[in-house]
């Protein structure tokens, strides 16, 4: 299993912070934003890792994270020169993805879970996970039948057929490269990765997990304070 990180975008909802800096790298509590998903897939076992930049301030995480061995992994890099969509990874990683399974995080996506056992039972298709939020309109929405099977993922609707949204950490088997290649660009001129999840869903090879602990999408002023206080109360009870 090779692991993604996606931490290239512009980032515009959070100037001026982002005015010259990345906003995976800005600091949530006490170390910067990427390390939160390099220690999500590091715990899930995955310690190869592309991690996609914009070239804007690639040195900058160069500098900071090298080639992982401060971590106990193997970092490769890539730049993605316009932020094209999520998809985008599947298609600038593909020689890094080679004959693998791919993981892919996006750098702004802070959990305080251990997706091991699932990474290590993943045994081909897709494999996604959500979770409730009072804000589904912000994210990949999916829809569940009665009996809680998904049946689709909507991208950012206006009116949600679930609270559940889709969090940023994916798992595919190879076929993704193939069929990130083949993506038509949405009305917002993205190719989205919830159009990847739809293809393995209609095909009945999307496995969906619910989890209920920390997540944030640490995209907004808001979900940035919001994720740096609950870190910086989760290292207090730990001291
Ligand atoms: O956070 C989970 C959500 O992430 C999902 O629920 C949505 O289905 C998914 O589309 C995505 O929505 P966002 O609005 O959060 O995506 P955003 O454009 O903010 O990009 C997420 C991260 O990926 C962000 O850190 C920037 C980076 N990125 C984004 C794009 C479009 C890139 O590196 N390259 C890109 O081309």
């Amino acid at each position: 299993m090779k692991g993604i990180i996606l931490a290239g975008g512009k980032a515009t909802r959070l100037r001026p912070l982002t005015a010259i800096t990345s906003k995976q790298l800005l600091p949530v509590y006490d170390k910067p934003m990427i390390y939160y998903p390099i220690e999500t897939l590091i715990k899930a076992g995955i310690k190869d890792i592309l991690i996609i930049i914009s070239p804007e301030y690639s040195g900058h995480f160069l500098n900071l994270l090298g080639d992982g061995r401060e971590f106990g992994a193997r970092f490769s890099y890539a730049v993605q020169k316009e932020p094209r969509g999520l998809a985008d990874a599947f298609i600038i990683g593909e020689d890094f993805i080679d004959n693998d399974d791919v993981t892919m995080i996006l750098g702004d996506n802070i959990f305080d879970q251990d997706f091991s056992k699932e990474i290590k039972n993943f045994k081909g298709g897709a494999m996604i996970f959500a979770k409730q939020v009072p804000d589904p309109e912000r994210f990949g929405v999916v829809e569940f039948d009665k009996e809680m099977r998904a049946i689709s993922i909507e991208e950012k609707p206006e009116k949600p057929k679930s609270n559940y949204a889709v969090v940023g950490l994916y798992t595919y088997d190879n076929r993704i490269v193939e069929f990130a290649k083949n993506l038509a660009p949405s009305p917002r001129g993205e190719i989205e990765i919830t159009d990847l999840n739809n293809i393995y869903l209609k095909s009945g090879e999307m496995k969906v997990n619910l989890f209920n602990t920390i997540w944030e999408d640490a995209g907004t002023f808001d979900s940035l304070l919001r994720v740096a206080n609950i870190m910086a109360k989760k290292a207090a009870s730990e001291k």
